[in-house]
């Protein structure tokens, strides 16, 4: 066998060149044209995948299959990189070591997809490429078979792509070709895999729950799922498989653990997605240091196995509180400094009514940041009002003078006492933000968070963990006038906090804790309440009538009154974990096929209309303005 099966005319102009052009037409049309090239697989077989063979391969025979990169014609030999999975090998077409294979090879182009049979042999002298792993070396081919040909592809197939997300998301598996984003979805497996071995190692078993589930009061987010056999009645996706784990403590599971799947109809960020994988886990007879001694070993075995790093072990710990009064937010970024600092006591009853009156005061002195020009300020200005701000006040620390629009405001002495609370230093600035303590803490939380990249302050290559700790129970819902749980309502309430359930359930603690790693909240947990009474007294104190919740959660209820021992665990995101080992800025590069932010699939084009039919089966009618509208 030499060559394709039936030769191709000759002197095809070549579209994989890069600078020669050809119209879109002329390449489709060359593509079915070429299509009667295609040959099956037959006998043969893959010897090595692209990213194996080096200099110590020199003069072995080989079989590789994989997707043309490029081909460059050099002086009657023709080049081409070959692709696969795991990376690219160059292969050679010579008119004298093998002419029909050469003189067919000019059809190959971008993105077709072929097998060789060829011998290794040295790269010439200075020919060496120090970039690739398969650099020294090339395949002269001695026979190749074309196995399909392609379109043109939307976006060349290369890490340094100019294609925007919409594009990318609409030809995903093509997306996924790309170098980054295969090395991307590797690493994720290495990651599941590892951490499937840690757990199975430390005695969890991975049990699966279910996916059709129930809605409950608290899952205002839940996917909704018709049942067309129980028309009128709905299953919800599940949020989290939180009540299942802990059944299977009731029933004496022990610890168990599952990588799996969880909904949320939530608005979406760069960190979040609407269908999101969390690696869920839970232990009997435990408390917050066996859990969270647990999660430590989990983490520091996914740096040693995947990343090749030690991490060091235990991680610090911070309380919510300090959280909160020092970074304004529960899951600090510790790398970069810019911490927050209380002036409330200092302008209390300032003649500048913006401080004088605020609930809480914050300021946050960056140090240099004279420099930092109008337009950046005012860009931080409109920042912070994301955050439900009005504005955000500034002073500049110059040599004999404060540069400020609020300056002529304060006191001589609200002045000295604020440079003694700060330690200002000629060159600061300083941020301002004054009013309600959650706005005031998240506008200048968020924006300590922007400074940091804004000014280059977060170091390269550093994993900050910290556990916070020491939640509130509760927080209040300002839209529905009522407190709801801060982590979930199965979670336990800190030692001698029962009674402020009751009596002041904005101060009662809770037995939770986050894992923070470089800023995000990469897992989170808490000790549960295991007493049948406790769980009815937390959803009293949500203000659930006896009625509801034993409708609602009478199974966990009384599960928990047929001898459930003390239980805690914890979930990490893996998306997010595997975002921040592979050095990405959103989720949806670690995620296959991921939703856009508005919670569609570009390649599917879900979610979509169904027909009436699909609908009265369920015993649904859409709404006249909504079946209006998806005309
Ligand atoms: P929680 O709601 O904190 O806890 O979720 C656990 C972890 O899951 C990740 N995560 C998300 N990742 C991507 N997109 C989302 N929309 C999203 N929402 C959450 C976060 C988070 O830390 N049942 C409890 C866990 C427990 O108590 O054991 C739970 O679901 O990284
Ligand atoms: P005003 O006197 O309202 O013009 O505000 C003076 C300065 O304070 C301006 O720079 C505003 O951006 C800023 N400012 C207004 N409201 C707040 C606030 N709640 N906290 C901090 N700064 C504010």
């Amino acid at each position: 066998m030499g060559g394709l099966c039936c030769q191709p005319p000759c002197a095809m102009p070549h579209t994989l060149e890069k600078g020669i052009a050809m119209s879109e037409e002329q390449v489709q049309d060359l593509q079915s044209e070429h299509q009667k090239y295609v040959q099956d697989l037959g006998d043969w077989v893959r010897t090595h995948h692209c990213c194996e063979l080096t200099a110590k391969d020199t003069g072995k025979d080989v079989c590789l299959m994989g997707w043309a990169q490029y081909r460059r014609d050099h002086g009657g030999l023709i080049f081409v990189d070959m692709r696969d999975r795991n990376g690219m090998t160059q292969v050679v077409f010579s008119p004298e070591h093998a002419p029909e294979a050469h003189a067919s090879a000019n059809i190959m182009r971008a993105e077709y997809v072929f097998a060789i049979k060829g011998t290794v042999r040295p790269r010439p002298e200075g020919m060496h490429n120090p970039s690739m792993v398969t650099g020294e070396i090339e395949v002269v081919v001695n026979e190749w078979k074309l196995l399909n040909t392609s379109k043109t592809p939307a976006f060349p197939i290369e890490d340094r792509t100019e294609a925007g997300e919409s594009l990318r998301l609409q030809w995903r598996y093509l997306d996924l070709r790309r170098p980054r984003m295969t090395k991307n979805l590797i690493l994720r497996h290495k990651v599941a895999q590892c951490i499937r071995r840690y757990l199975d190692e430390g005695g969890f078993l991975e049990i699966e729950t279910p996916i059709l589930t129930k809605s409950t009061p608290e899952g205002a987010r839940d996917f909704l799922v018709p049942s067309r056999v129980n028309p009128g009645q709905f299953f919800a996706l599940p949020q989290s498989p939180q009540l299942f784990k802990q059944l299977l403590m009731v029933s004496g599971m022990d610890r168990y653990f599952q990588i799996v799947r969880c909904f949320r109809d939530e608005d979406l960020r760069a960190d979040r997605q609407p269908e999101f994988t969390q690696v869920d886990i839970e232990m009997s007879f435990v408390d917050e240091e066996k859990v969270m001694t647990m999660a430590e070993g989990l983490m520091a075995r996914v740096f040693k196995d995947v990343m090749g790093q030690e991490i060091t072990l235990p991680f610090p710990r911070m309380k919510y509180d300090e959280a909160m009064l020092r970074f304004g937010v529960d899951k600090p970024d510790t790398r970069f400094g810019l911490e927050l600092v209380d002036i409330t006591s200092i302008v209390r009853g300032s003649t500048f009514k913006v401080f004088g009156s605020a609930e809480l005061v914050k300021a946050m002195k960056v140090p240099g940041g004279e420099s930092l020009t109008r337009k950046e300020i005012d860009e931080f200005t409109e920042f912070v009002k994301n955050y439900g701000a009005f504005g955000l006040a500034w002073i500049k620390i110059r040599e004999n003078e404060w540069q400020s629009p609020i300056a002529k405001f304060l006191s001589q002495e609200e002045k000295d006492a604020i440079a003694k609370a700060l330690d200002l230093q000629v060159g600061d600035i300083v941020f301002f933000q004054a009013g309600e303590a959650d706005m005031v803490n998240a506008a200048l939380g968020n924006l300590r968070v922007k400074l940091g990249s804004h000014l280059n302050l977060i170091p390269a290559n550093s994993f900050n963990f910290l556990w916070v700790t020491e939640f509130p129970l509760y927080e209040y819902d300002k839209e529905e006038k009522r407190y709801v749980a801060c982590h979930h309502p199965f979670t336990a309430p800190a030692a001698g906090h029962m009674e402020l359930m009751r009596t002041d359930p904005a101060k009662a603690k809770a037995r939770a804790y986050d894992m923070v790693l470089n800023g995000s909240e990469v897992g989170g947990g808490s000790i549960r309440i295991h007493n049948g009474e406790v769980q009815r007294a937390m959803f009293d104190a949500l203000g659930f009538s006896r009625e509801k919740a034993e409708e609602q959660f009478g199974f966990l209820i009384h599960a928990l009154e047929h001898g459930a021992p003390p239980h805690g665990g914890l979930a990490f995101g893996l998306d997010r974990m595997v975002m921040l080992l592979a050095n990405q800025q959103s989720i949806r590069d670690v995620i296959a096929f991921p939703k856009t932010q508005k919670a569609t699939c570009l390649l599917t084009d879900a979610p979509n209309v169904v027909d009436a039919k699909q609908l009265r089966e369920l015993g649904l009618r859409l709404r006249e303005k909504v079946a209006e509208e998806t005309k």
